[in-house]
């Protein structure tokens, strides 16, 4: 057996690469996610749009309502090759990115929901479109209270990331399943494997901590 602390010095890079790739990996899915998820959202607003809002409906509970890791599965295997080949970093991107919408698209409404009634009647009142008061007045007070919560999210989906190494993903974990298959060295190697994923997430909670303070004092 390798002596565990050489064994991680000169494969250091090898691991941090692969946090790159966590890290890469979960700021397209944030970043699509908040797409789909102000979309889907907002359809969650309109019940009275009942084709949109069953949609919306349908889209959130299954993505909520099944496991991240048969998700990636499904997609990976059985639905991105009918559309012909589709890479394993594209396919764990929208894995995640449905996933990850489906669960901002709750935070949205909440956020949305969370505002006074009275902003969207004074908008409308005012001559204003429901669309345009949501775009002008809604919005851009919602944004405050969607934050934190997004933010918890970035990181949940940080440590979620985890799931694509099963379709070959280079990201951290894999790279931890790597050097552990050549090295037997489970104590050192995940050990540090999970050193790096908690620092990422520190940082995160910090500057989710920095940020709300901020905000709290407009
Ligand atoms: N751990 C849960 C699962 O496997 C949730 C995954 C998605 N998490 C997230 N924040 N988008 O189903």
């Amino acid at each position: 057996e390798i002596n565990g602390l050489k064994l991680i010095t000169s494969n250091l890079d090898v691991l941090l690469l692969g946090a790159l790739v966590t890290l890469e990996l979960t700021a397209l899915a944030v970043a699509f996610g908040m797409i789909l998820g102000l979309i889907f959202g907002l359809a969650k607003l309109s019940p009275q749009r009942r084709l949109i809002y069953g949609i919306a409906t349908f889209y959130i509970d299954f993505f909520r309502g099944t496991p991240l890791f048969v998700q990636i599965l499904l997609l990976y295997f059985g639905i991105l090759p009918m559309f012909g080949h589709v890479g394993d970093f594209s396919a764990a991107v929208i894995a995640c990115s449905l996933n990850s919408g489906a669960y901002i698209a709750e935070i949205v409404r909440a956020g949305i929901q969370a505002i006074d009634k009275g902003q969207m009647e004074a908008g409308r009142s005012l001559g204003m479109t429901h669309g345009q008061t949501m775009w002008y007045i809604i919005l851009p007070q919602a944004y405050k209270v969607v934050i934190p919560p997004l933010i918890n999210e970035f990181i949940a989906m940080l440590k979620d990331t985890s799931l694509v190494s099963l379709i070959g993903v280079s990201e951290l974990t894999l790279r931890g399943k790597l050097l552990y298959s050549v090295s037997y060295n489970a104590a050192w190697v995940w050990g540090t494997v999970a050193i790096i994923y908690f620092i990422m997430t520190k940082l995160l909670a910090m500057l989710g901590d920095y940020v709300e303070r901020r905000l709290a004092t407009e």
